[in-house]
């Protein structure tokens, strides 16, 4: 009687080895291969026990990363088995992210105000909080608008330190007549923002430039609406930031020893930079937006005021230069 043996992973078959061909019993040798939702698992597994808090979410971008594809194309791969490549290329991700990298890096792309934009080492990954700084920007052109002729139809938008372009690229493709310049220090950011604004089809209208803040305008150009979301993190502070964090730019992050150097260094130039009645508007660091208001209304700027986002933190501060006065009216 011949033994009775259990393949890898699989049932116990019966039967007489004689009476099966060498492939047969081959494929009973072989471990079946494990499919995408099983690598999905164990990926997740190994996430969650380095502590990565979105290890599930984490895991199935990265396999729609190796799978070209999406999350929803991802479930309908579950039940497929992986090519070895794709196995080492997944293995490979889920490993630096493990490490601290940050998905969107890893991935290459993040999305910001639903359009997709290339991200590198180079840029800060756009936040989610920052879209309220793209929701107060077209709120004051929209009131602009329905009150001319005392505050012009604003055309010409500038947002200071582009990083991957996210400002610019979101307004520009919210205001098609709107003239968009957009300053970073970083050659490198620029490039990025460059590259985002041609693939957000906007590059006609997106001017990007190499500069400190405004130093490398024209002094005479004038603007109806900044932007700006600086860096403010106290240098203190950077050390106890995230792993995935300080795999961003420091020159994004590091707002100097109270974390408001970058706003004292631009608000007095980009008020210097505005159309009479235009608007200057900056995200803040959470507990900054008193300070940053009080650097605005040094600067000669008026009516300044915050706003919270959906979490309650005063994160964007606005206000606006004076319109001009009208000295002498003829009757
Ligand atoms: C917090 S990131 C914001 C990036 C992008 N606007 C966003 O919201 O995702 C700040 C950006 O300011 C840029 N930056 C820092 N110092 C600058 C300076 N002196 N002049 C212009 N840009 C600067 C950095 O390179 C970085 O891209």
């Amino acid at each position: 009687m011949s033994a009775e043996r259990t393949p890898p992973g699989g049932a116990a078959r019966t039967g007489s080895s004689g009476d099966r061909t060498p492939a047969a019993r081959a494929a009973d040798a072989t471990p079946a291969p494990r499919t995408a939702l099983a690598y999905l698992r164990r990926a997740t597994e190994f996430l969650a026990a380095r502590g990565v808090a979105t290890a599930r979410l984490d895991a199935e971008v990265l396999l729609a990363s190796v799978l070209a594809t999406d999350r929803i194309g991802v479930y309908l791969r579950f039940d497929q088995p992986l090519a070895p490549r794709e196995v080492d290329a997944y293995r490979e991700l889920v490993r630096r992210r493990a490490a601290g990298e940050p998905v969107a890096y890893l991935i290459g792309s993040r999305e910001f105000w639903s359009i997709p934009l290339a991200v590198t080492p180079d840029v800060l990954i756009p936040r989610p909080e920052t879209e309220l700084l793209v929701e107060r920007a077209l709120a004051v052109v929209a009131v602009a608008s329905t009150e001319p002729p005392a505050a012009p139809t604003p055309r010409r938008i500038l947002d200071l330190g582009t990083g991957s372009g996210a400002l610019a690229i979101a307004l520009a493709r919210e205001l098609p007549h709107a003239l968009v310049t957009a300053v970073d220090v970083s050659p490198r950011a620029a490039a990025i923002a460059a590259a985002n604004a041609r693939r957000a089809g906007v590059a006609d209208r997106v001017e990007v430039v190499v500069g400190s803040w405004t130093a490398a305008l024209d002094p005479a150009t004038r603007f109806d609406v900044i932007v700006s979301n600086p860096p403010y993190v106290p240098t203190a502070a950077l050390a106890a930031l995230s792993a995935e964090v300080r795999a961003e730019p420091v020159v994004a992050l590091d707002g100097g020893d109270d974390g408001l150097a970058a706003y004292r260094a631009l608000v007095p130039g980009a008020a210097a930079h505005l159309a009479p009645g235009g608007w200057l508007l900056v995200e803040v660091g959470v507990g900054q937006a008193e300070a940053v208001a009080a650097i605005m209304a040094a600067a000669g700027l008026r009516g300044v005021a915050w706003h919270t986002d959906l979490a309650g933190v005063s994160r964007v501060v606005a206000a606006t230069a004076a319109i001009a006065a009208v000295t002498e009216v003829a009757v």
